[in-house]
């Protein structure tokens, strides 16, 4: 149980971590000769997101198959 309640709190932070980084990606892109690599930077707490979510989303049947 402890644990699925750290995962979702992980992925909670994660999406803010997200977010920021989206943003920061926003302003970096809009100067003048923008540096490209930073396009991909949001694509490391998205991966992340992209796991924790995928064990949130398994959770419920998890949850069923341990009750049997
Ligand atoms: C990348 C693929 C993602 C998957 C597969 C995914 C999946 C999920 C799942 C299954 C839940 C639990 C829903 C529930 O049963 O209550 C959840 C919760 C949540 N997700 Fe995601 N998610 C993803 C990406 C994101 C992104 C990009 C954001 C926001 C930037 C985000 C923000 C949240 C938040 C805030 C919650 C609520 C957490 C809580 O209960 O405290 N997720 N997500």
């Amino acid at each position: 149980m402890n644990a699925n309640k750290w995962i979702r709190q992980i992925h909670r932070w994660l999406a803010i971590a997200f977010t920021v980084t989206v943003i920061v990606t926003f302003v970096a892109l809009a100067q003048e000769d923008p540096i490209e690599w930073v396009s991909y930077v949001p694509l490391l707490p998205l991966f992340l997101l992209l796991f924790t979510g995928l064990y949130l989303f398994a959770l419920p049947w998890t949850a069923k198959l341990r009750k049997r």
